[in-house]
């Protein structure tokens, strides 16, 4: 807590008058393609964003400007021409491990966003990925809670280095999207506080976020920005948050969500569209003049919003930062190279250039409009990259997010990179429109490279796990035509590989951004040597996954759903774990052209367990790695969890000593009754891993009984 940032939030509220305390109170949205007319309550000349809340400039206070930005600093139609750095999807920053780009990244929305005058950013997507069919997982970064908070913090502090609001985002278990503003999600809150909120209190304590959004759902029972529990007893009680709580937009249904730890309604034409009522407005101050809604309430709504401007200093502005694109551009594909992931390879891949005087390579690139671009993930989140989108595919839904929802790709045409990679290679595209003609060009050529792509976005879960528009049947096809196939998916997801057998080598580039092409070239070609891991497992199909069947799943827009997210804490690999099932990828897993050793594990316990390994590039190109070391057992008896990661680069032959220290949490269980964290005393195995699936290392430590925490 900054207390000099709290003195002066209380003294500055003391002065307001209780029209401005109600004018901070809640945002409204800009004019764009949605909402055609201005709304009077937004001065002409202030840059148009996704929520607007006046300024007090008689006392110094700016006016809140927020704009969308997990994956850079969107604009959906609201400022002309305006673009920005369309970084590659979070679950790609996922699979860099890596909390030096997460900082890299967040410093550049930061800027870009201070650049335009926009000073909250609406980043920082921390819910768990634990559904391979949620539409928004590219928007979030793991399925693991140490890997999302540690990364997510990161963000955090890159944005708000720059003097801009960061939030975090959607608080909490907001995990599917479908009917998500009917949507109860019911866990066990031991268990929750041990998972989705577990990554939230991780990036909340080492980043202080100004401000945090809560999900559209309910979670047991009431919805996330009424919930008393999540908001007033842990976040703000147990956790001291002292920032503010704002709902995500047209998620306030009543005023009285005001008392139960709320303190901003967002986006409000979007709850009167919702909702038939704007719940902040008059409701509200009818409320406290029926001495319905304290005074002190009220104070101290606006002095937590206060609070986060006076602590990032977001009214504390000199001038206006240049933005280097270049530099920016070059963290956009450092991040891709990073986060691309090879799944498999059997030899066929870094793609070889024929000996001298041979006949050129000649390879097919097919489908995924490689020829032009890159896509991204749709909804909110969308980035226009600067020069623009190379095209856009409108392609609807039902539902209110339909209008959003479009097939958009990047100028970054894997197709263009790979020619310009390999001048003396002979290389032809094929739409990949249908099966047979995709095998024509895979025949005569000695290696096809086929794009698997597939549009997910906010507002919809992905009714299964297979790729859409038939690629399936057009990678089957082109893999019988050629024994010599690779294939490059850029999702958002995991998708059901049944032609796995059949292809050589697979890369899972997800969404991979604005010099997305370029990086998958690169890959391809070996001008980078892969080093992406998974940030979440990859099911064999859904059978597999705590919920074959989702609920609501196909139900129109509006049916109340129930998801019991009945796996509690086990999300991801520990379900793996605890099934015995056998995953397609393991959570971690990403191949190298080189190879890595670990030796010398030695794991100690003095207040803190402390792992220590060395670990050797054994192969012959210098890569990067990342040792993971995981909790198997736990005295009662299995037991997994990732315990913690270092991202390692390494010359080849060359060796490295790792110490990771393991917070206290992770081996932890949460005890609701107590309100505490608590390890049982006894003996505790530990594996070092390339992989939740593959361990190198195994050892014990024992620890003694600790309860902890709030
Ligand atoms: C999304 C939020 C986003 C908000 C403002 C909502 O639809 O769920 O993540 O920040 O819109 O654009």
């Amino acid at each position: 807590m900054n207390s000099e940032a709290m003195e002066r939030a209380r003294a500055v509220e003391a002065q307001l008058t209780d029209d401005e305390r109600f004018s901070l109170l809640i945002s409204v949205m800009g004019t764009n393609e949605v909402l055609k007319d201005k709304d009077p309550r937004i001065p002409d000349g202030v840059p148009m964003s996704a929520g607007y809340t006046p300024g007090i400039p008689r006392l110094g206070i700016p006016a809140l400007l927020m704009s969308d930005a997990s994956l850079g600093v969107t604009n959906p139609g609201y400022r002309e021409g305006d673009t920005a750095t369309a970084l590659p999807a979070s679950i790609a920053l996922g699979a860099t491990f890596n909390p030096e780009l997460a900082r890299r990244s967040g410093r550049l929305v930061g800027r870009e966003a201070r650049s335009k005058g926009l000073n909250v950013q609406l980043a920082g997507g921390l819910n768990l990925h634990r559904d391979p069919r949620n539409g928004r997982n590219f928007e979030y970064l793991s399925e693991d809670p140490w890997l999302t908070g540690v990364l997510g913090a990161e963000s955090v502090k890159g944005i708000q280095g720059e003097q801009v609001i960061s939030t975090v985002k959607h608080f909490s278990l907001n995990c599917n999207e479908t009917n998500r503003h009917w949507l109860d999600a019911v866990i066990d809150p031991a268990a929750h506080r041990e998972s989705d909120l577990l990554a939230f209190e991780i990036a909340i304590e080492r980043a202080r976020p100004g401000s945090v959004m809560t999900g559209y759902n309910k979670v047991n029972g009431t919805y996330a920005g009424g919930n008393r529990t999540l908001l007033q007893d842990i976040l703000k009680g147990a956790w001291g948050f002292p920032g503010w709580v704002m709902s995500d937009w047209g998620a306030t249904p009543g005023w009285d969500f005001a008392l139960q730890g709320q303190d901003q309604e967002s986006g409000a034409q979007i709850d009167v569209m919702m909702w038939g009522k704007e719940p902040f407005t008059s409701p509200l101050r009818d409320a406290y003049a029926a001495g319905e809604f304290p005074k002190e309430r009220l104070s101290g709504m606006v002095r937590r919003i206060l609070y986060a401007i006076f602590d990032v200093g977001i009214d504390r502005w000199e001038g206006t930062p240049d933005v280097d694109l270049a530099a920016h551009a070059d963290i956009a594909l450092e991040t891709a190279r990073q986060g691309i992931v090879l799944l498999k390879n059997d030899g066929v891949l870094p793609l070889q250039p024929p000996s001298a005087g041979g006949a050129p390579l000649k390879i097919a690139v097919i489908g995924g409009h490689a020829q032009l671009g890159v896509p991204i993930g749709a909804g909110s989140s969308a980035v226009a990259p600067p020069g623009g989108y190379a095209e856009v595919h409108t392609v609807g839904g039902p539902g209110i997010m339909g209008s959003m929802r479009n097939l958009y790709l990047l100028p970054s045409s894997p197709l263009a990179e790979l020619q310009r990679l390999l001048p003396d290679a002979a290389i032809e595209y094929d739409p990949g429109m249908s099966p047979a003609e995709a095998a024509l060009l895979a025949r005569r050529c000695d290696v096809a490279l086929v794009f698997g792509i597939r549009l997910e976005g906010e507002g919809y879960d992905n009714a299964d796990l297979s790729l859409p528009w038939g690629q399936d049947a057009v990678i089957e096809a082109v893999a019988d035509a050629n024994p010599a196939t690779v294939v490059v998916l850029e999702t958002g997801n995991p998708v059901a590989m049944p032609w796995l057998p059949k292809v050589r080598a697979v890369l899972a580039a997800w969404y991979p951004g604005q010099c997305g092409g370029r990086a998958i070239a690169e890959i391809l070609t070996g001008a980078v040597n892969p080093s992406g891991k998974l940030p979440l497992t990859f099911p064999v199909g859904l059978d597999q996954t705590p919920r074959p069947e989702l609920p609501g799943l196909g139900t129109p827009w509006g049916t109340p759903t129930t998801i019991t997210y009945n796996e509690g804490s086990d999300v991801g690999y520990r379900w793996f774990a605890r099934t015995g099932h056998r995953p397609l990828f393991a959570f971690g897993h990403g191949l190298s052209y080189t190879r890595f050793e670990y030796a010398d594990l030695s794991v100690t316990h003095r207040g803190v367990v402390r792992a220590e390994f060395t670990i050797t590039n054994a192969g012959q190109r210098r890569g990067a790695d990342v040792p993971q070391l995981y909790l198997l057992e736990e005295p009662a008896g299995p037991r997994m969890r990732l315990l913690g990661f270092e991202r390692v680069d390494l010359e080849p032959g060359e060796s490295r000593t790792v110490t990771l220290d393991v917070d206290p949490r992770l081996p932890a269980s949460f005890d609701t009754d107590r309100g505490q964290w608590h390890i049982s005393a006894g003996s505790y195995r530990l594996a070092l891993g390339h992989s939740a699936g593959n361990y190198a290392l195994e050892a014990d430590v024992t620890l003694p009984e600790k309860w902890f925490g709030r």
